[in-house]
């Protein structure tokens, strides 16, 4: 059994989220950003914690009909490295199955290692690219796609 359990973020966790957000991205989310994915009808957003309650990774996706779209996930830097990621979009993608997605779409920094990795574990593949994607620096993203096959 996991030492951790994932549930729906709310408004009071954006502070412990965005010290995540922080500490994860170049280019992070403020709270507008979640106080708006929190509000959005399509929107998932949920938090793994410790039995304690401390929020150790959360993790945002849209479902439009039969799509999933990972929007964020991010895991406490001190916790990476212990699969608290793989389970958590395990789960996720578990949910968005059950709510009828059939395939699943994310956009990843071809410089971010551990997320290709990761993604690939869970058998997302690259299926193209999106030139100047990220406004920052203007690095492509990957697309990578896993379509949920019939079980
Ligand atoms: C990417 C991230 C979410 C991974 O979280 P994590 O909990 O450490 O990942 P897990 O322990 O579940 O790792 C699962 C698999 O991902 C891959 N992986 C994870 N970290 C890796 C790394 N640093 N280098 C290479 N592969 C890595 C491995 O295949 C790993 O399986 P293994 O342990 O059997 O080798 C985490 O590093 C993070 O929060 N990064 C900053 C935010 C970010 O980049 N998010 C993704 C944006 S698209």
């Amino acid at each position: 059994m996991s030492t951790w359990y994932i549930t729906a973020m709310k408004e009071s966790d954006i502070d412990t989220v965005l010290e995540i957000e922080n500490s994860s991205f170049d280019s992070p989310w403020g709270l507008k950003s979640y106080q708006d994915e929190l509000t959005c009808r399509d929107s998932y957003c949920y938090t793994v914690n410790l039995g304690n309650r401390k929020i150790i990774a959360f993790i945002c996706f849209r479902l439009f009909i039969d799509e999933m779209h990972l929007m964020k996930l991010a895991v406490t830097p001190a916790l990476r490295g212990l699969g608290v990621a793989l389970w958590t979009l395990e789960k996720c993608i578990y949910l968005s199955r059950e709510a009828g997605a059939t395939i699943a779409y994310l956009e990843v920094r071809p410089s971010n290692n551990a997320g290709i990795e990761l993604y690939k574990k869970l058998g997302f593949q690259i299926a193209g690219i999106r030139p100047g994607y990220f406004s920052d620096n203007m690095e492509d993203a990957l697309i990578m796609v896993k379509k949920f096959k019939e079980e």
